[in-house]
């Protein structure tokens, strides 16, 4: 069974589920999570393959190809509509985006497989946030309740706070016990070791045992896909944390509650992802899944919820998506997040920044938001397979290799050592100094992203200059 069928069958039914890698009910098929996509604003919803099974990520692929998206909303799944959404400015900071919003995490973040199936998990840079503060059944008060999360246990920072879990619905610090969320990270107080580890933001305080003292008992994680959970109830409550791939869940802490201020608890009943009760949002994590229940789970349930998620089989894949680069096409990077999607990634002779750069603006201004992608770009980059080099067809070869006196220099090499068949090859029509000079505009042009006469070249290709050299693209033998 599904980890909230689980906790249903224990009597401690979820009452938010958030995941954008699967199903957490065997049941649900609706959706899990909405994209919008950065070259025409569209959105689209991303539901299972089939019921209970794992996110449709070929359809994000799909919608999202050759452009950017977003998770713009986390669904809840019980159909309490506890849904997360772009989460809003709170008492300690401001988002970067537009009214002080935090920014939303990027749809291709996180790849990972369950079972082999490629799905998407929520990854989260600094200044990235989801919250919801009109929510339906979550615990308030001194109410019990339990929280789950599958995390990458390799993503996390010293900063305040990678948590997910209940907290303040007006985005403020309203005091001691106003929270109960798992954080992740080494920020706060302190288990054994040097850390990561699971522990709890009660509010004014990231506990990792009774007090804000280190905790020996809260090991530090090593795993890359952790299961953590927090669960608290009157004068009571826990941290457990495992590995998600394999074994069982460690109990980091069980006992009362801390007593200045947090006994009993005040929770609110919002829910957040990925920032502070008062939206602090210098954190960084990625969650791939996770729910909060009403009632206490019991150890029992949080066993077979473990089994399960160990059962969904997270593993790690490449991080490339969307459509590969390859070798001799040129390209501009462009910034994803909401403030700054007309900025791309330009140079102003040596100096690298973001830009506001569009279509319309002069061949310069675009050359210098346009990048050649090559491979091996190093000192011994010349004699790597899979260099891209130009050359030209004439009869004395000049190749273009990058320079040994300097990162970004080139310089022209004959190669007829290299190549026997140089030898052997006809008169130039044009003088050296001439074939010379047009190869170096050819190479001004290309590292500033002019596409030449026809286009990115690719290997093996040829193109014919308005001046009537003729070019081919290709590896040296
Ligand atoms: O408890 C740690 C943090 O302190 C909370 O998340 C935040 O609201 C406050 O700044």
């Amino acid at each position: 069974a599904a980890p909230c069928d689980l906790y249903a069958s224990g009597g401690t039914p979820c009452v938010a589920a958030h995941a954008t890698t699967r199903a957490l009910f065997d049941s649900f098929i609706g959706s899990l999570y909405q994209l919008k996509r950065g070259s025409d604003n569209a959105t689209l919803n991303i539901a299972p393959l089939s019921a209970g099974g794992v996110a449709n990520a070929a359809a994000q692929d799909s919608f999202c190809n050759g452009t950017t998206c977003l998770i713009t909303i986390i669904y809840d799944q019980t159909g309490r509509g506890n849904h997360l959404t772009q989460a809003p400015p709170g008492g300690a900071a401001q988002g970067p985006e537009a009214k002080g919003l935090d920014s939303l995490a990027a749809g291709g973040g996180a790849p990972v497989t369950l079972n082999g199936r490629k799905a998407y998990g929520v990854f989260i840079p600094p200044g990235t946030g989801y919250r919801n503060d009109a929510t339906n059944g979550i615990a308030v008060g001194d109410a019990a309740e339990g929280i789950y999360a599958v995390l990458d246990g390799t993503h996390y920072n010293d900063q305040c706070c990678f948590d997910y879990g209940n907290a303040e619905t007006n985005a403020q610090d309203t005091g001691n016990g106003h929270m109960e969320t798992i954080y992740f990270g080494t920020a706060g107080g302190s288990g054994a070791g040097s850390g990561p580890w699971v522990m709890a933001d009660l509010e004014n305080g990231l506990f990792s045992g009774q007090n804000r003292n280190s905790n020996p008992g809260d090991k530090t994680i090593s795993s890359r896909f952790i299961t953590a959970i927090v669960k608290g109830q009157p004068n009571n409550w826990a941290i457990k944390a495992g590995n998600a791939q394999s074994g069982t869940l460690t109990t980091m802490w069980s006992g009362p509650r801390p007593t200045d201020g947090y006994n009993p608890m005040k929770k609110e009943g919002a829910i957040l992802l990925g920032v502070g009760g008062d939206n602090s949002n210098w954190a960084q994590g990625t969650f791939y899944e996770g729910a909060m229940t009403s009632g206490f789970p019991t150890d029992a349930v949080e066993n077979a919820v473990q089994a399960n998620i160990i059962g969904a089989g997270y593993a790690t894949t490449s991080l490339v998506s969307g459509p590969a680069m390859s070798v001799g096409s040129i390209v501009s990077l462009r910034a994803t997040t909401a403030c700054c999607s007309n900025r791309y990634i330009a140079h102003s002779g040596s100096t690298i920044s973001t830009q506001a750069v569009s279509s319309s603006d002069s061949i310069a201004t675009r050359q210098s938001a346009s990048w050649l992608v090559v491979s091996a770009l190093s000192a011994t980059a010349a004699s790597t397979p899979g260099t891209y080099y130009l050359s030209n067809v004439r009869p004395v070869r000049y190749y273009i290799v990058p320079s040994t006196s300097g990162a970004g220099k080139y310089h022209l090499t004959p190669l007829k050592a290299r190549d026997g068949r140089m030898k052997r090859v006809i008169q130039p029509t044009k003088s050296q100094a001439v074939r010379r000079a047009a190869l170096r505009s050819q190479l001004a042009l290309l590292l500033q992203g002019d596409s030449i006469s026809d286009g990115p070249q690719t290997l093996g290709s040829t193109s014919e200059e308005p001046g009537g050299d003729q070019w081919v693209d290709e590896m040296p033998t």
